[in-house]
This record gives structure tokens, sequence and C-alpha cells, in this order.
């Protein structure tokens, strides 16, 4: 399976807000470290899903990838090419070919602008198609997304939340990019809209061999239409692989939790372990705990995951399943994998 997206160790932090009373006290700026070292990578053809709680740094890594802000530290490698470097018209190129579908529609979508505008203007900008055939493209847009062709006349405010994440996905598509970063694009939709924009997403995948990046903090949507999956915590990955795997047998006492948070998801040996599940307030991300950033909330905590950090392990069987965790150290790691396996 081939990368075609790869991002290794970003780091991005962000200007942090300080109380009253800390700036009188001349106290310095706390950062929010919303990137501590993030590497993912995206397989050609497959969807990798980014999960973890709210605040983790899911959308700051999308927002990353398509150049939407700089990363202070990191490097994003697109089909060998390394995207930051990227100016000019190899910069226009790489935002066509890597496109973003937002949580809210409605915001990123012109209100003022019809439908049929809003596509045309997106062929219009990277010249996809001769200006005699831009109608009908517009018309192949909507039908690809199931939308009625009279749609192209209409206005966003028309249509509803899952009909205007629809024309989103096609204003995306109409640039026929190769992979599309969606960023919570179901969240705020009822359940049976959800399910039928994420089998559109699968239609368009299998159609169009699309590389699909998507972020949700919902496991039940991500097993849906998951190959990889990266559990994130305070600006880190702390589990990363093959979704069965990582459905059936989570590693991370932190992706143990937050499967047996999501109860209908709990199918594999290693939901059913002892692990109990996610408790504890979420560490501010100005503040992160020393040693292992999730030891103050760990059931499986010992000693010395409040003062080293964890390593990553690869899977010895399949190393494309890695977690960051004391646990897989030396001489316990056969009995946690046993313990995390059932
Ligand atoms: N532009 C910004 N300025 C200051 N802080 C920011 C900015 N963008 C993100 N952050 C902070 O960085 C951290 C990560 O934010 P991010 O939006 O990436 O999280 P998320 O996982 O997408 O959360 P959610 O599930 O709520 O969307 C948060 O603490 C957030 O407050
Ligand atoms: S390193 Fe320690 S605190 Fe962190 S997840 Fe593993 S067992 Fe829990
Ligand atoms: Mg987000």
């Amino acid at each position: 399976m081939s990368a075609v997206l790869r991002a290794d160790d970003l780091e991005r932090g962000f200007p942090g807000r300080r109380s009253f009373g800390e700036m009188l006290r001349g106290r310095p700026r706390p950062v929010v470290q919303a990137l501590a070292g993030v590497s993912l990578t995206l397989n050609r053809g497959e969807t990798l899903a980014v999960v973890g709680e709210s605040g983790c740094g899911k959308s700051t890594v999308a927002r990353a990838l398509v150049r939407l802000i700089d990363l202070d530290a990191g490097q994003i490698d697109f089909e060998g090419q390394d995207v930051r470097t990227l100016r000019g018209e190899a910069l226009r190129r790489y935002n066509r070919r890597v496109q973003m579908v937002f949580q809210d529609p409605y915001g990123s979508l012109n209100p003022r602008m019809t439908v049929g505008e809003t596509l045309a203007e997106a062929l219009n900008v990277h010249r996809m198609v001769p200006p005699g055939q831009v109608a009908g493209r517009v018309a192949e847009l909507l039908a690809l997304v199931r939308l009625p062709a009279d749609s192209a006349a209409r206005l966003p405010h028309e249509f509803s939340g899952g009909q205007r994440q629809r024309i989103a996905i096609a204003r995306a598509l109409a640039v026929e990019p190769e992979v599309l970063i969606a960023d919570e694009i179901v969240s705020a939709l009822d359940v049976s809209v959800q399910a039928q924009i994420l089998n559109l997403l699968l239609d368009m995948q299998e159609r169009l061999g699309l590389s699909i990046l998507f972020v949700s903090h919902d496991l039940r949507v991500v097993r849906h239409l998951a190959h990889q999956v990266a559990v994130m915590y305070l600006g880190r990955v702390v589990e990363l692989g093959p979704a069965e795997a990582l459905f059936q047998r989570p590693k991370h006492p932190y992706t143990q939790a937050l499967l047996r948070a999501a109860p209908k998801l709990a199918t594999g040996p290693g939901s059913r372990s002892t692990a109990a599940a996610l408790t504890g307030e979420l560490p501010s991300p100005m503040n992160v705990p020393s040693g292992c950033p999730f030891h103050t909330r760990c059931p499986e905590a010992f000693p010395r995951c409040a003062q080293e950090r964890p390593r990553l392990h690869l899977d010895p069987v399949d190393q494309r399943h890695q977690v960051t965790c004391h646990l897989y150290d030396g001489p316990m790691a056969i009995a946690a994998v046993q313990g995390a396996g059932g």
C-alpha cells in the first residue's frame, strides 16, 4: 500500500490565555501545544480516521495538512515532495489535489451564490473544463452527490444540513482531488443523514479512488469507513493501526477507555478487558502532565508513567499497529499485549 500523504513529527503551538492576575504579575503567555510531534500516513485509496476528545489537535492536523496553518516543526510529504516548501504554481496544484471539507458547510458556502455558481467557480479557478462545458459538469457533479438537477439555481439556505454537506463535497470533488480531508463533516447531522453522507463517501472512494483523512470524535462513525485509525491525546498520536485490529484489540488504555465509552462498538476482546471507562478531567493543553500525558486518568498507570515519556512500540506481528505506552516496554510487554488482546 503506497503512502499518498505523510506527516512527520508535526509541532504547532498557539498562544494561550492568561488571567488578569497573571498579566499583572507579568507571567509569560502560556503555550497551547496543539501538536506535539504528530506522525501519520494516509495510504492511497484508503481512509485514515483521526479520533480523540475535543481539543486534542485533530483539526489542527487537518488544517496543517492543507496549509491553512503553519507548523513550528515537522514535515508533510505528498508524493515525495515536502509540502512546506511548495510555492506559486506548485502550491496551487497541491491545494487542488488535497481538498478539505469542514463541519459547517453553511459557514464555508457563500450564502449569496447559487449552488451552480459555487461549483462553476471551483471549476473555473482551476480551469478544470473549457467554459462551454461548465454547466454540463455542474450537472454531473450534482448527480454524483445525488442532488436534484434543479439545485444549481438555488441558494445554500434552501437546503437541509445534509444537502449542504453534499454541496460542499461536490465543490471539493469538482477539482478532481486525490485526497479529501474531512473535518467532522457529519457531526452536526442527524444519524440517518450521517449514514447517507458516509455511504456517499464510501461510494466516491470506490469510484474515484479517493484517499480520505476523516476527523471525528465519534468512533461509531469511524468504524463505518476507516481502514486505519489514529487516536490522539493532548497533541500526540497515542495509538495508530489498521481499524480492525484497533477496534478488536485496542492496545492503549486511552483507546480502550474510548471504546468502552461507546458501548455499541465494544465487540472485541480488548473492549471486554478490565480497563475502566474514561474518567477524570481532560488536563489543560497549556499544562500537559509530565511523563505520559495520560497518566492522570489512566487506570493502568504505575509510578514510571508520571516521570518518563513512553516511547513508540510496534506490534511484533503487524508493525502497522503502533502504541505509545510503558506497558509495552521490556519484559512487561508480553503480559500487556496479552492483557490488551484478551
Ligand atoms: N487558532 C488558534 N488559536 C489558539 N488556540 C488554538 C487555535 N486553534 C486551536 N487551538 C487550540 O489547540 C488545541 C487543539 O485544537 P483543535 O481545534 O485542533 O482540537 P480538536 O481535536 O479539533 O477539537 P474539537 O473536537 O473540539 O474540534 C485546543 O486547545 C485549541 O484551543
Ligand atoms: S504509559 Fe502508563 S499512564 Fe500512559 S497509557 Fe501507558 S500505562 Fe497508562
Ligand atoms: Mg476540531
